[in-house]
């Protein structure tokens, strides 16, 4: 177990995943809940000695005056979530780390983000460089108030439009100067990118969570592999896509052909408020709709939908409508229902990833980590998009890790 003093940055950090995350962090420290759920904490990753979720410290970013104690005290009242218990045993934890927030930046964030942020809560930069000046200013002061020795930076703030790769993303001297032209108006660069960009400059350990474009540009991926960064990311895997992900495998090893594949996603918290905008929407679409074909090798014609329905709060269903072919062209029809509780489905993944990075990065590992790939929609830096590879992926990179460790013994 390290014992270093480790900072955990969130971008977007009072919302529900990240306020769930830093609830679950309190929660392991005080020993109020178990580690059910988390998958770092099965039995596969003991050997890698992987900080206690309790050792972390949290901060981080928001464009919204609500803070940690106010968002869970919502969920708590609004879907039903967290004990009294935990919420009572971790108050005072809480209001210690809403004092490590900072305004944010909604530089290039779409509209639907515009509209969340509050004022005084939004710090204003007349460039992107300016944005990530202060931003990193930000994690300096965190630093050495806590005399942090590493600060784990993950992205957990709402879904920004999706951004084409421009010249300026490829080429470092076009990014530099992209990034001192004026903030006001259209930009190539969105917030997700100015907070990696000063995560990255920093070296701190990066994870994107989310849709958004963050690291993943061929200047940030660069830059981190010089830097001895190590990146994650994108968009966390963890219900409907989990499923399909779980059983697109099965149709193809029984040469089933999947003729089509509805998935219809109705939920009612805040990222859904930001998905209702079709702009912000087209980002979670393209991740979420690419993960079949990306298995069965074929384009069986599919439609993802996600609509807004107030009343659900946190609690997402998801409808899966799956027509297949099988033997002598009988067409059959498999259907599933999934009800999870959205926040409470991320959050855990944020903590495992969160101590995978950071032990990536103590092992000397930068650029993009790959074998993480089992956490995310769009796994960056592989095409495996199959549940089952990713995960032998990721127990056969542990295992070479534990077998590296003995051997140094
Ligand atoms: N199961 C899941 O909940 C799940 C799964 C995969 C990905 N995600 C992604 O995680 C993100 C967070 O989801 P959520 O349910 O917590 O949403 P949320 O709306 O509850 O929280 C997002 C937070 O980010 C803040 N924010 C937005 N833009 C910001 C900026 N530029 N700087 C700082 N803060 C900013 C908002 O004020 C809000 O508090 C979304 O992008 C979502 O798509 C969630």
């Amino acid at each position: 177990m390290s014992s270093k003093k480790t900072g955990l940055w969130m971008i977007g950090a009072c919302g529900g995943v990240g306020t769930t995350a830093t609830l679950g962090l309190a929660a392991l420290a005080r020993g109020l809940t178990s580690g059910t759920s988390l998958v770092t904490e099965l039995d596969l990753f003991a050997p890698l000695g992987l900080i206690e979720p309790g050792q972390f410290v949290v901060g981080g970013h928001e464009i919204r005056a609500s803070r940690f104690r106010q968002t869970a005290q919502e969920m708590h009242e609004r879907a039903g979530v967290f004990s009294r218990n935990v919420l009572v045993g971790t108050d005072d934890l809480l209001a210690s780390w809403e004092e490590n927030i900072r305004p944010g930046t909604v530089i290039g964030s779409g509209p639907a983000i515009e509209r969340l942020a509050e004022t005084g809560a939004v710090r204003t930069a007349a460039t992107g460089r300016e944005a990530v000046e202060f931003i990193k200013a930000d994690l300096l002061e965190f630093k050495k108030k806590h005399d942090l020795d590493e600060i784990v930076f993950i992205h957990v703030a709402s879904t920004e439009p999706p951004i084409p790769l421009e010249a300026e993303h490829e080429d470092d001297a076009k990014f530099a100067k992209a990034l001192e032209k004026s903030a006001v108006g259209p930009t190539t660069i969105p917030s997700s990118t100015l907070y990696a960009t000063a995560a990255i400059e920093l070296g701190c350990p990066y994870v994107n969570f989310t849709p958004s474009l963050g690291a993943s540009i061929p200047v940030l991926e660069r830059l981190a592999k010089a830097k001895g960064v190590p990146l994650a990311g994108k968009d966390g895997k963890t219900g409907e896509t989990l499923m399909k992900t779980v059983l697109a495998p099965m149709f193809s090893r029984r040469n089933w052909k999947i003729l089509s594949w509805v998935g219809h996603n109705i939920f009612g918290n805040r990222d859904g408020v930001v998905l209702d905008d079709p702009r912000h929407k087209a980002s979670k679409v393209g991740t979420k709709d690419q993960v079949v074909s990306g298995i069965v090798g074929y384009k069986p014609q599919t439609l993802v939908s996600i609509e807004y329905i107030q009343s659900l709060d946190d609690w997402k269903t998801a409808w899966d409508h799956i027509h297949f072919e099988g033997f002598l062209g009988t067409k059959m029809i498999l259907q599933f229902i999934w009800q999870g509780c959205d926040s409470l489905l991320a959050a855990p993944l944020v903590i495992d990833l969160a101590r995978l990075i950071l032990d990536a990065k103590g092992r000397g590992q930068s650029g993009i980590q790959s074998q993480f790939a089992s956490f995310f929609k769009h796994p960056e830096g592989s095409k495996e998009h199959d549940f089952f590879r990713q995960w032998n992926i990721l127990e056969e990179h542990v295992a070479e890790l534990t077998a590296q460790s003995g051997a140094g013994k």
